[in-house]
């Protein structure tokens, strides 16, 4: 056997389909770190002899071979890192649904040029009743309705007694009648909070918007022109609207805003038991005493105010019948709305 025959034998062996795996210059690199002479095979029938076979030689190579790659892929298990599984889609949030809808109610009332104010979620029990016309012994301050804090208010500020978390947003009306003067036109969303289970139609803190305006000669006309405008903008242009009759301490004459059925049209189904009609805020023109609570010549100036849930107007508008779909974080409930925001999103 001359020297080329040689050679050409290694390569027969490194090249057999079961060693697939290995590289023949991978495997004849570890040869000659071993003090093999490799290559073109220069050695001679004495010294193969005395070193071995070419093949004897490549089997160490691939056992070798062998063993690192076991010992890689064993590596590679313990760190559980599997290179070959396909990558995760990423998650595209969005904003919850009832945050699109208080943002879409207060865009409706920027282009009637209302300004936006915020409010605390802790109040003194005079900003969140006493102020707002509510008789001392009103059943909604009861403890079984109201969370009261148990620290006292370290404030000084008018009347300051218990604090509790505000019921509703109606007390920024008064905070904004003290920071500003008339004309005012505000709306004011923030949390409220109830001593209410969490039922279907309850949940003891959600969101609500406050609306206030007062300026001379606002009327009972620019109350309804101004919340039938925005009904029409936010469900549709012919949705139709009622304003019945109802009660509350610090407006009078006091009403309720219903707007026709979202899903029956005003023939009545299940969801407005039968009605037609669907209740979606409280409003009525500001109680004299409230404008003298809040600094203003009741005189002089009249106004209107409203405060509505967007939790239910949420509901209202894509037919969720349980409120705690909203807040309970379920992602096969909230990806139905994250999909259709997302879909021309990048999703790498
Ligand atoms: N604050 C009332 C409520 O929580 C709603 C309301 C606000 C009613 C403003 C009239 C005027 O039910």
């Amino acid at each position: 056997m001359n020297s080329d025959a040689v050679q050409l034998d290694v390569l027969a062996v490194f090249s057999h389909p079961d060693d697939a795996e290995l590289s023949v210059a991978g495997t004849l690199l570890k040869l000659k770190s071993r003090g093999y002479r490799t290559g073109v095979c220069d050695m001679t029938r004495g010294e193969l002899g005395t070193r071995g076979t070419p093949e004897i030689r490549a089997e160490e190579a691939i056992a070798a071979r062998r063993a690192a790659l076991d010992q890689a892929r064993s590596d590679a298990e313990r760190r559980s890192i599997d290179l070959t599984m396909p990558s995760r889609r990423r998650w595209t949030g969005a904003v919850h649904p009832v945050s699109a809808v208080i943002d879409e109610i207060a865009e409706i009332f920027r282009g009637l040029g209302f300004a936006i104010a915020l409010g605390p979620e802790i109040e003194t029990d005079w900003y969140n009743f006493l102020a707002l016309n509510f008789p001392a012994d009103h059943p909604a301050m009861d403890l079984h309705d109201t969370l009261y804090l148990e620290v006292p208010p370290t404030v000084d500020e008018p009347g300051a007694g218990r604090l509790l978390l505000r019921t509703h947003t109606s007390p920024v009306q008064i905070r904004v009648m003290h920071a500003s003067e008339p004309p005012i036109r505000v709306i004011m969303p923030g949390m409220v909070y109830r001593s209410d289970a969490f039922d279907p139609s309850h949940a003891p803190a959600f969101e609500q918007i406050e609306g206030l305006a007062i300026d001379e000669g606002v009327s009972f006309v620019d109350l309804k022109a101004t919340l039938t405008h925005f009904a029409r903008r936010f469900f549709s242009p012919s949705t139709a609207v009622r304003f019945r009759p109802s009660f509350f301490p610090f407006t009078e004459p006091s009403a309720e805003m219903d707007v026709e059925c979202q899903l029956c049209h005003g023939s009545g189904c299940g969801a407005c038991k039968g009605t037609g009609w669907m209740e979606i805020l409280g409003c009525g023109m500001v109680h004299p005493r409230v404008l003298e609570q809040g600094g203003i010549d009741a005189e002089r100036y009249t106004g209107f105010a409203f405060g509505m849930g967007p939790a239910r107007i949420t509901m209202l508008r894509h037919g969720v019948p349980d409120i705690r779909l909203l807040y309970e974080g379920d992602m096969r409930f909230r990806s139905q709305f994250t999909a259709a925001r997302s879909s021309t999103g990048g999703d790498t």
